[in-house]
């Protein structure tokens, strides 16, 4: 929660600032931390300690720790020197040695984003990874694949919101799929939403074994007109994929055969989903600031 995150940067004794920046980075992440949660031995004078290492951070999802190293060249040798000495006593412990450029790396190596995502102004915090999407889309291919087995399924999208999912699902299902895709547009009428049909499909549909494939399902108005157009052409089966589902916010029950990640009552952008048409090219999932929509 962001709220509980900040208040955990905000009551940390933080030695330097560096470290409040580098917690605050975790955070837009989601990534859990603890500030300097262990101190280990690393000399002893008979009974005495001599001498011990207390790292900055832990982060417990991936199990590793973390020094931030300063400019200042000796500072950073005699860093050095603990970090070494801790590695052979416990070569168990995974610690990294960061700079600032180096930990903006790190995290994009492991599936954060690219390192220039934390300055984004207008998003609050990452709330699915490029890393957690990676393997849920694989996931749900591979699931895909499975039900599908020995047919040929007709993989529709609704533009423009589906891009990234669409591209990225496709090249999982291991099977002779073929896509197309819709535009609608949807604006309140006099009788509720009206969802306008701006392209249909250029493929037939009828006897076909169809799976539709969603950006993220809110009230669920927009789904409901599309099935409701696409069963109208008669397939032999329909299918729903939808890759977010904003459940809380629903009006329409309807049915989702397969769901990538269900996500709170928030405005996200992102891999594809868009705010006022930017946001489209983020390689994660992220909130919205909230002030932005009020
Ligand atoms: P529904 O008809 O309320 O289910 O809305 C579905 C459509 O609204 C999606 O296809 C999106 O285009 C848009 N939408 C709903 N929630 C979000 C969001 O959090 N971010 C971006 N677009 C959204």
């Amino acid at each position: 929660m962001p709220a509980a995150a900040a208040a955990t940067v905000a009551a940390t004794p933080f030695a330097h600032e560096s470290e409040a920046e580098f917690a605050r980075i975790l955070d837009f992440y989601g990534i859990s931390w603890l500030y300097e949660p262990r101190s280990f031995p690393l000399r002893w004078e008979g009974e005495q300690l001599a001498e011990a290492f207390t790292p900055d951070f832990f982060l417990p999802d991936l199990n590793l720790y973390i020094e931030l190293t300063t400019i200042r060249q000796k500072l950073a040798t005699e860093k050095n020197r603990k970090v070494r000495l801790l590695r052979q006593l416990y070569p168990e412990v995974n610690i990294r040695l960061l700079n600032k450029k180096d930990y903006l790396r790190l995290l994009a190596k492991y599936g954060y984003g690219p390192p220039e995502a934390a300055k984004l102004p207008d998003i609050d915090r990452v709330l699915i990874t490029t890393g957690q999407i990676e393997r849920r889309v694989g996931e749900l291919g591979a699931q895909i694949a499975r039900d599908y087995s020995g047919q040929a399924p007709l993989l529709v999208g609704v533009l423009k919101g589906v891009l990234c999912f669409m591209a990225d699902l496709l090249r999982h299902i291991s099977l002779p799929v073929s896509v197309d895709f819709m535009a609608i547009s949807s604006f309140e009428g006099e009788a509720g939403e009206v969802v306008k049909i701006l392209k249909d499909l250029d493929q037939p549909v009828a006897d076909q074994h169809v799976l539709l494939v969603e950006d993220i399902v809110d009230t669920g108005m927009t789904l409901n007109r599309v099935l409701e157009h696409l069963w109208s052409l008669r397939p032999a089966s329909l299918k729903v994929c939808a890759l977010l589902d904003k459940r809380a916010r629903r009006l329409v029950d309807v049915p989702l055969d397969y769901i990538g990640f269900e996500i709170p009552d928030e405005f996200v952008v992102g891999y594809g989903l868009d705010y006022h048409q930017r946001y489209r090219n983020l390689p994660f999932i992220a909130v919205l600031k909230h002030e932005l929509l009020s």
